[in-house]
């Protein structure tokens, strides 16, 4: 699929068919952390990959904002000791946020590459979640992404006009 047609039409997929994800798919899908450019490389991002029916469902118990029966959940986690290390504060406070949702942009266009869909999830549990996957209170999950064969047509979505939110040279303070 060409770059932009990509980027113009993935949308977030919220319902699912069953169909399990083929190894190599998730293979591909992983992959796309190496390829993810990183403030300072900091490398500190970890990604866990959810697809043992229970333990999604453990997982869904606790993100509400998680829609539908997704094949896989993908936990998107970030290091915050190493990143503190490899970045110093702004590493840890800022840098890391920017990492996570660059790679969270190249994970959707991935998925989507795939014949995928996905969608962001940023409402849930981080406690919880963290108990469920055995992680550390040094590593933060970020953001979830539900992933499976679509079943259903994207949503109609609200954007503003170009005019309203990308300007030439110089900002437009008021706009009619
Ligand atoms: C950081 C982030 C967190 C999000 N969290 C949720 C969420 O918890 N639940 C949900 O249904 N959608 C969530 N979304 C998806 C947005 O609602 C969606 O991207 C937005 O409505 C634009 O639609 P589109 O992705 O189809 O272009 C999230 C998106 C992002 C980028």
């Amino acid at each position: 699929m060409d770059l932009f047609e990509a980027i113009k039409t993935r949308r977030s997929i919220r319902a699912y068919r069953p169909d399990p994800l083929a190894p190599h798919t998730i293979e591909q899908l992983v992959r796309v952390l190496q390829n993810s450019p990183m403030a300072s490389n900091a490398q500190e991002l970890r990604l866990i990959v959810v697809q043992q029916p229970a333990r999604i469902r453990a997982v869904r118990r606790f993100a509400p904002g998680l829609s539908g029966h997704p094949a896989a959940v993908l936990v998107l986690a970030a290091d915050t000791e190493l990143a503190k290390a490899r970045g110093g504060k702004d590493g840890r406070d800022v840098a890391l946020y920017l990492n996570a949702g660059v790679t969270l942009a190249y994970l959707l266009l991935a998925a989507h590459g795939l014949g995928l869909g996905a969608c962001p999830v940023r409402s849930f549990h981080a406690a919880a979640i963290r108990t469920i996957l055995d992680m550390p209170v040094s590593v933060e999950p970020v953001v979830l992404i539900s992933v499976g064969y679509p079943a259903e047509a994207p949503r109609a979505k609200a954007v503003p006009s170009m005019d309203e939110v990308v300007f030439y040279e110089r900002y437009a303070q008021s706009r009619a």
